[in-house]
């Protein structure tokens, strides 16, 4: 229960970007409640990378980042980066590793990121209230924020309570709910970095589920190279999870399954070794069972030698395009992240205020800002939550 019922700021949703911005803010001097209906701050960052948290991108630019407007996390980025996010780790001793792909984990456990943020707030003197609902009310220019019995209130209010993904973890609407009641626009949530299902004769490839393959995986204008992974439901790994992002309902997903290969190679391994099966030339690049089940597909039984290289060539490009038609995904249940959220042409980009709502700021997932998978968005959350926590 908060010590006193007057703020300068409160902030709901003690995640990344919550915990972060209360921190800055209270050591600037600004008088902070954090609030969160969970008992338990920064419950997503405790699981991500595998209890390992991917903490940031050293690569994060705001081309990593999907929005409606692609130039909105462009100030935030650039004012908080990978490398002043590092040296905090630093400061803690948070000892850290890039994975792949620019991707830093800690060496130890995501607690160590949750410990480090939260004595950050206590070096900050932010004041908590954790395990509480709050409803959210707004008079004389002044935010009242109800928790149980107890009012408090602050001129301003920051909602960093996240996006619609895993409501198991504590995810509610409530950022998108605040925001409506005071009239900001909300681009339509759809779940992201989640897995992709499939039905029908696609459902064939769910006896491959557990089998992986490293390919370049295309939807919309996403285009990825890295593992994709089949499911007993259909698609995932971290090339599906990155175009899930870019998927809409009815289009296709496209797979290269043998990327590093150049055009013509089907026609070269003919004059090269007639005598041998596709299912053994895949086999050489991919895993057996997928080998299997990509040249039963194509129906290609007979050693290349007796297959006309029109044929060949058919095959070749099919193995280059394969195209999936998902049914759906995993939902939001599964979707690491939520797409859409707050509309950014409501916000401005140098501090996260609502232009029309003096006093209200959105950060975080909560925007319509949401990034690539591999420690993107947690960058954008510290950075969103740093522009906040500026303005305060
Ligand atoms: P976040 O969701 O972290 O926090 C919102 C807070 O608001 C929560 O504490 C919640 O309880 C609270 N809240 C919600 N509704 C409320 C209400 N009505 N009242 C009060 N409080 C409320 N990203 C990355 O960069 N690297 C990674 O390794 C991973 N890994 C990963 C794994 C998994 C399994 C998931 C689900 C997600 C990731 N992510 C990730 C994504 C990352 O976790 C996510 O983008 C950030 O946590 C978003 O931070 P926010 O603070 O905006 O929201």
């Amino acid at each position: 229960m908060p010590k006193t019922s007057s703020f300068d700021a409160i902030i709901i949703g003690a995640g990344a970007a919550g915990m972060f911005c209360a921190a800055l803010a209270g050591q600037r001097g600004r008088r902070i409640l954090l609030v969160d209906h969970s008992p338990e701050p920064g419950r997503k960052i405790l699981i991500s990378g595998g209890g390992r948290c991917n903490f940031t991108n050293i690569g994060a630019t705001a081309s990593n980042f999907l929005s409606a407007n692609p130039h909105f996390a462009k100030s935030a980025l650039s004012r908080f980066t990978p490398a002043d996010f590092i040296a905090l780790v630093d400061r803690h001793g948070i000892a850290w590793h890039e994975k792949t792909l620019g991707q830093l984990f800690c060496d130890g456990s995501s607690k160590q990121i949750v410990a480090m943020l939260l004595d950050e707030c206590a070096a900050g003197k932010v004041e908590t209230a954790f395990g509480q609902a709050a409803t959210v009310e707004h008079r004389n220019g002044s935010f009242q924020v109800s928790l149980g019995k107890d009012v408090t209130q602050a001129p301003a209010l920051v909602l960093a309570s996240g996006g619609l993904s895993i409501p198991k973890l504590g995810a509610t609407s409530f950022a998108y709910d605040v925001a409506r009641s005071f009239g900001l626009k909300i681009v339509e949530p759809r779940p992201a970095l989640v897995p992709l299902t499939l039905s029908g004769e696609e459902a064939l490839f769910k006896t491959l589920s557990g089998v992986s393959a490293e390919v370049v995986a295309r939807a919309g204008n996403g285009s990825f190279r890295e593992a994709a992974l089949f499911t007993h439901r259909g698609l995932s790994g971290p090339a599906i999870l990155q175009v899930s992002s870019y998927w809409r309902h009815g289009d296709p997903v496209t797979i290269d399954f043998l990327p590093d290969l150049r055009p013509g190679w089907l026609r070269q391994a003919k004059r090269d070794d007639p005598r041998i099966t596709l299912r053994r030339l895949l086999g050489r690049t991919l895993p057996d069972r997928l080998a299997e089940t990509l040249s039963d597909q194509l129906g290609i039984g007979l050693e290349l030698g007796n297959i006309p290289d029109r044929a060949l060539d058919a095959a070749e490009h099919r193995l280059a395009e394969w195209q999936f038609a998902p049914n759906g995904s995993e939902g939001f249940a599964k979707a690491e992240v939520t797409i859409g959220g707050i509309s950014t042409a409501e916000l401005s980009s140098q501090t996260m205020e609502s232009k029309r709502v003096p006093g209200l700021l959105a950060i975080g997932e909560a925007v319509d800002v949401t990034g690539w998978l591999g420690g993107y968005n947690f960058q954008w959350a510290w950075a969103s939550a740093h522009a906040a926590a500026q303005s305060l």
